[in-house]
């Protein structure tokens, strides 16, 4: 890039100078159209529960939604996502809750079309809650079966697509998943509903607090590096997207989203479609804790989801929606 002018008839501190100055030249900037609010749901009735691995989230039950449900709606919050803390008892080793059509997902995704059918509903496609080992597909003699697993992920996405959700979310990384999903949908009259793919989500040290989350932390047998991507490679992200576009994906997902901010832009410059990032619980939790502790000032969630737009992010999935939609209302 070429400089013009130069100190000192060249003063870049000018256009700082002022809070209305600023706001005139600002790049760019976080609204509430811009953050997906994460709920998690449990068994049982009239009980809200706090998550310890994650202060200031609960985990609620389905009857307990309208508060949760009713706020993010005031604030305009366009989108939610679903997260199951299934109990012990109904997970196995093939995941076959996934495919209960009485299931947490697809009870909390009827209530909240009922509370208000026009806030947006998505819900992840991974077998990870309803699994007694904790992996997102099929594990057969420390394999996690691919064509198996997918298999199943499309009869999960036609489920939940059946219930009322809007956006359907592999989260799962498996190969030929998206496309296997979207055929299915077609094919069963589900044209309009919308596939987010996980297209670039890394096997990564930041979602120990969801585990817990949706009780899959004790359960994780090993990790999940021979399908999620490896944390030192970026070309190969722009692989997975071109593949999942291909398949029929509508927007995709870069998981998670601070310590990948690279990918974002990268995938953002590559790519005409909307790319969207993860603000995960791990990322949630060293912010929150930092504050708690007083350590950092809350204008740090700002700044965290503000590098994550700046990268190219077109919206943000955040632990903290409701508390920023407040904030910047
Ligand atoms: C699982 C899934 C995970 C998250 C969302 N969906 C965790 C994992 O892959 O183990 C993590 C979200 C977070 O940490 O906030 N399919």
């Amino acid at each position: 890039m070429k400089i013009l002018g130069k100190y000192p008839s060249v003063r870049l501190r000018r256009n700082r100078k002022y809070g209305w100055v600023r706001r005139l030249v600002a790049e760019n900037n976080l609204t509430v159209d811009d953050l997906i609010l994460p709920i998690f749901v449990r068994e049982g009735k009239g009980k809200i529960e706090k998550i310890k691995s994650m202060p200031g989230c609960n985990r609620y039950t389905i009857d307990k939604l309208n508060n949760i449900i009713n706020t993010a709606s005031k604030l305009k919050i366009p989108l939610v996502a679903i997260f199951p803390n299934t109990p012990g008892i109904k997970k196995n080793s093939i995941g076959s809750e996934a495919l209960n059509e009485d299931n947490l997902v697809c009870r909390a995704i009827k209530k909240i079309k009922k509370i208000n059918p026009n806030i947006g509903v998505m819900a992840d496609v991974a077998l990870d809650p309803y699994t007694n080992h904790g992996h997102d597909g099929i594990l057969k003699k420390k394999e996690i079966l691919n064509d198996e697993t997918i298999n199943i992920l499309s009869k999960q996405a036609l489920l939940q697509s059946q219930m009322g959700c809007d956006v359907i979310a592999p989260s799962d990384m498996m190969d030929g998943r998206v496309g296997i999903i979207r055929k299915t949908l077609d094919k069963n009259n589900f044209k309009n509903v919308q596939i987010l793919s996980y297209a670039a989500k890394y096997a990564s040290n930041f979602y120990g607090p969801f585990r817990d989350a949706i009780g899959s932390k004790n359960k994780l047998k090993g990790d999940k590096k021979t399908y999620q991507m490896d944390n030192k490679n970026s070309s190969e992200a722009l692989r997975e997207v071109a593949l999942d576009i291909k398949e029929g994906a509508d927007f995709v997902m870069v998981k998670p989203a601070l310590p990948y901010i690279d990918i974002i832009k990268s995938i953002k410059d590559t790519f005409k479609i909307p790319v969207f990032g993860y603000q995960v619980s791990g990322e949630y939790a060293m912010i929150k804790n930092s504050i708690n502790s007083g350590n950092l000032r809350d204008d740090v969630i700002l700044e965290s989801l503000m590098s994550i737009k700046r990268s190219g992010a077109s919206a943000i999935v955040t632990y903290f929606a409701i508390d920023v939609a407040r904030k910047i209302k």
